[in-house]
């Protein structure tokens, strides 16, 4: 039985080490944790929700998938109920609101032995700056592709020795540079142009920190090590 998984959720598996003991907050039908565990990537998963109906649909997939054993279930505003013993805690299919209340709602996560990945639907860079304000580090963000749409996932570590994200990183994260296929160039383009109707659309009242952070972006074209995120403007 061919488990019906998105490319998106799996790129977000992508980011599980092997034997990770995983937390899926917001897992709705729990494809992601029985992926992971069926393929004997995680060890072990929690899986919550704050809605019943999917943690219900949840449990009835992991039953269905022989993996019920290795799950543990849990009706759950954000990590609000469930046990602090897992190592990568993942969110997927949120926006940067739910992602910031339920990181605001905790702050035992902000603890160097816990590993996030994150995949936000969202106003993405105010999850950015967020997380960045509050001491956590994106280490690695991936650019994919899900039909004309184009989605992020993050790890992200709580390391607050890390210098601060500027605004413009906010919308072009360091972290995207250090894997950048033409997906990450493509976003590159679509952050300039976001940010140039933007201001065009406000005219003389356009807000002067939108036009800072346009200029910073169009400026990282000009680095000698970053002329690539030219090509296919
Ligand atoms: C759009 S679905 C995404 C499901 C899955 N993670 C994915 O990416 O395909 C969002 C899920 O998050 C749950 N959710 C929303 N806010 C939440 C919160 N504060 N805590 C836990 N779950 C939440 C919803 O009930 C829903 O099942």
């Amino acid at each position: 039985m061919k488990l019906p998984i998105s490319s998106r959720l799996l790129a977000c598996a992508g980011f599980v080490a092997p034997g990770d003991r995983i937390a899926d907050i917001g897992c709705d039908h729990g494809y992601l944790s029985i992926h992971l565990l069926t393929n004997g990537i995680a060890t072990s998963a929690i899986a919550a929700d704050v809605n019943e109906q999917p943690l219900r649909s949840a449990m009835g997939n992991a039953e269905k998938y022989g993996v019920r054993d290795k799950m543990t279930f849990f009706l759950s505003d954000g990590v609000r109920n469930i046990p602090r013993d897992f190592d990568t805690l993942i969110c997927a299919g949120m926006g940067a609101d739910t992602m910031i209340h339920i990181l605001t709602d905790a702050p035992w996560l902000k603890d160097k032995k816990y590993r996030l990945i994150l995949q936000c639907q969202s106003k993405t860079h105010e999850l950015r700056r967020y997380l960045s304000e509050e001491g956590w580090r994106v280490t690695e963000e991936a650019v994919l592709r899900d039909g004309r749409f184009l989605y992020t996932v993050m790890e992200v570590y709580f390391q607050p020795e890390y210098p601060r994200l500027t605004p413009g990183e906010w919308y072009f994260p360091p972290a995207m540079l250090e894997n950048p296929g033409p997906e990450t160039i493509e976003y590159y383009h679509r952050m300039v142009k976001n940010l140039q109707t933007a201001v065009q659309a406000r005219g003389a009242k356009a807000d002067p920190r939108l036009k800072e952070i346009l200029r910073e972006l169009e400026t990282l074209a000009e680095d000698p090590n970053l002329r690539f995120l030219k090509q296919g403007g």
